[in-house]
């Protein structure tokens, strides 16, 4: 059993996203969102600014997938399409979207 699933949820759901979800926003994301070169006014390096968001708003909702402008984009739903160029592979996207809907708790990973 991966070791996110054996300890406390608090403790669980940091290791999620610091063993599954910060390595995608590492690989995809940060090269253009982070505190020098914030593309769309949002920097993904800490949990603050991904909920402010950027020019257009939140970019995501704890506990609300749908309603998260992130996961859109990751989807290509509508004008706005991360990262640019072709979709990100479904596992990856599936991964976001659990984490959304888990809270998006922040791990120790990623930070100012
Ligand atoms: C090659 C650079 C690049 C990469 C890589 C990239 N982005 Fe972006 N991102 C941009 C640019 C440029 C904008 C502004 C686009 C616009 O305003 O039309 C943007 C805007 C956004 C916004 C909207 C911010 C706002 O409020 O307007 C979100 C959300 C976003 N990106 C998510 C992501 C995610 C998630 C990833 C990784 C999976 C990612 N981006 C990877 C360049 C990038």
């Amino acid at each position: 059993m991966p070791a996110w699933q054996a300890a406390s949820p608090k403790a669980r759901d940091a290791k999620f996203f610091d063993q599954r979800v910060a390595p995608i926003l590492e690989r995809r994301c940060l090269g253009c969102h982070n505190e020098e070169l914030k593309n769309g006014n949002i920097s993904f390096l800490d949990r603050e600014s991904l909920l402010h968001g950027g020019t257009r708003g939140p970019a995501i909702v704890p506990g609300n997938p749908a309603k998260s402008l992130l996961l859109a984009a990751l989807r290509h739903e509508g004008e706005l399409q991360m990262p640019p160029g072709p979709p990100l592979p479904a596992k990856e996207i599936s991964i976001l979207t659990t984490w959304v809907k888990r809270g998006a708790i922040w791990g120790e990973r990623l930070h100012k």
